[in-house]
């Protein structure tokens, strides 16, 4: 069946429980369920919405489209957890219903207020002509998960911003609350603007000015941008679709990047001494990274593991997306590490020496130690043949590769089918987790990142060390209690 536009933005009440139970039956057949990563209950899971820490729990919503592996109307779906590791979805709770967001309930964040969660989020518009209305708008979530929306724009349109004005992020920065929401000038140009909560209420936005960020002016919109405080320094995460591949290179469709900053003016609306723009993830998928400040101060984040405008084979299974692990965001020696919270130890189920391996159930965490000037490649999801997802430290020339073409079903090929890192030549560490059709690969705890999807064959499941000596751990990962 097409996706044409009035099958994407069929109203939610349209679809039979027939349909819904077909679509569920057909994402039962998939090979390529994840285990312990995040799963959309039926249909598309895109960004990660509303992280934040509400009466006791983990709250995280994904952006989804329940209907089928298209991008259509979205709405925000619920999940809670007591750990950040194991996840449970309680349902859509964002609905396109109102007149302000008839057209998605596109990304936002949340903050607790008093005895709510505020969601603060983006309604999406179009009105009949089919122009885009982007409007910022707020909902309150009470403690028994009950939503009231707000009944106002909260944000409007700026006269200088093209119908691209999304995503707004909320944040506390010394008591006082402020926002920040990506968009596109009238050049068509990315911008960020930074707003001020007046007298803290989130009800009342002041734009301060556009986030002095030392924007390159490259992209032409600023996507999911999030502002958040590895200690003092402020760290901007945000996906600038166009970036010019001379400021930075990249290889996926769009990228997702960060900037660090020294501290944060929020008078001047400005990230002071900001460090030289840096990739996220040199894998094949990591996008709308969203991250906050947990009340410990912890910044933890958690990205979308897909991307706008990429098909998946898990398709025709009318599903598609994940997300990664929740990363835990600290900096050293002036660098970003994203790494996996410490919680994903529970999942260990066994431990054994690190070595080839015929079988596995490709739910597994490696823990590698590659020696300076060692050169060695391993194929994981490897089939009789040796064909699988290889990885390849190379400590001389300093460069780690990972290639999927020979892992499975190939797609988005047109976008190169491996990624690499330069890497210092020194002994080196190497942290990867299989989830099926997942896996992410952490260097030196986090220091690189490489994540992505793969969607192996159904004899592609085994551990193969092609050449070097890599030592290590083989953990098989229980996740025990999958509530998805
Ligand atoms: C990023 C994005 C956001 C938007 C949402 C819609 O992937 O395009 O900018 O709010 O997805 O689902």
């Amino acid at each position: 069946m097409e996706w044409t536009t009035e099958r994407r933005y069929r109203p939610y009440e349209d679809w039979t429980q027939e349909e819904i139970q077909n679509i569920k039956k057909n994402m039962a057949q998939s090979p390529w369920h994840t285990h312990y990563h995040v799963e959309p209950k039926t249909g598309l899971l895109n960004d990660p919405n509303g992280f934040s820490y509400f009466d006791g729990k983990w709250i995280l919503f994904y952006q989804n489209f329940p209907f089928g592996a298209a991008h259509g109307l979205k709405s925000w779906a619920q999940l809670e957890s007591d750990d950040l590791i194991h996840f449970k979805e309680t349902g859509i709770k964002v609905l396109p219903d109102t007149p302000l967001d008839s057209h998605g309930a596109y990304s936002g964040s949340a903050m607790q207020f008093g005895d709510n969660l505020f969601l603060f989020y983006t309604g999406n518009v179009r009105d009949e002509n089919w122009i885009r209305h982007p409007y910022q708008i707020g909902a309150l979530m009470d403690k028994d998960g009950k939503i009231t929306k707000i009944d106002k724009i909260l944000i409007d349109q700026p006269a200088d911003s093209t119908d691209h004005f999304r995503d707004p992020q909320i944040f506390n920065f010394k008591g006082q609350y402020y926002a920040i929401v990506g968009g596109q000038d009238l050049e068509k140009k990315g911008f960020v603007r930074l707003y001020k909560a007046v007298d803290n209420d989130y009800t009342n936005w002041q734009a301060v000015g556009n986030l002095d960020f030392a924007n390159d002016r490259t992209a032409y919109m600023m996507e999911c941008p999030n502002l958040v405080f590895v200690g003092e320094q402020p760290v901007l995460l945000y996906c600038p679709q166009g970036l010019d591949k001379k400021v930075l290179d990249y290889d996926n469709i769009f990228p997702n990047m960060y900037k660090i900053g020294a501290s944060f003016d929020p008078e001047n609306a400005k990230m002071v001494d900001v460090s030289q723009l840096q990739n996220m993830d040199y894998g094949f998928e990591a996008y709308a990274t969203q991250a906050f400040n947990a009340p410990d101060g912890r910044a933890l984040a958690v990205s979308w593991l897909g991307l706008p405008d990429v098909s998946y084979p898990s398709d025709r299974f009318d599903y598609q997306g994940t997300f990664s692990l929740v990363k835990e965001l600290t900096i050293k020696d002036g660098k970003l590490y994203q790494y996996p919270v410490a919680a994903i130890k529970d999942l260990r189920a066994s431990e054994e020496v690190f070595s080839n391996r015929a079988q596995t159930k490709n739910t597994y965490e490696l823990e590698l130690n590659l020696e300076a000037n060692s050169q060695s490649e391993i194929v994981l999801l490897a089939d009789q043949e040796g064909k699988g997802l290889s990885i390849n430290f190379d400590l001389v020339n300093g460069q780690v590769t990972v290639d999927r073409s020979q892992a499975g079903e190939q797609y988005a090929q047109e976008f190169g089918t491996t990624r690499s890192c330069p890497i210092d030549n020194q002994a080196t560490t190497a942290t990867i987790f299989i989830d099926n059709s997942v896996f992410e690969i952490f260097i030196n705890k986090g220091e690189k990142v490489f994540s992505g999807r793969v969607f192996p064959h159904a004899d592609q499941n085994g551990i193969l060390i092609r050449s070097g000596n890599p030592t290590g751990t083989y953990y098989e990962l229980d996740y025990g209690r999958k509530t998805n």
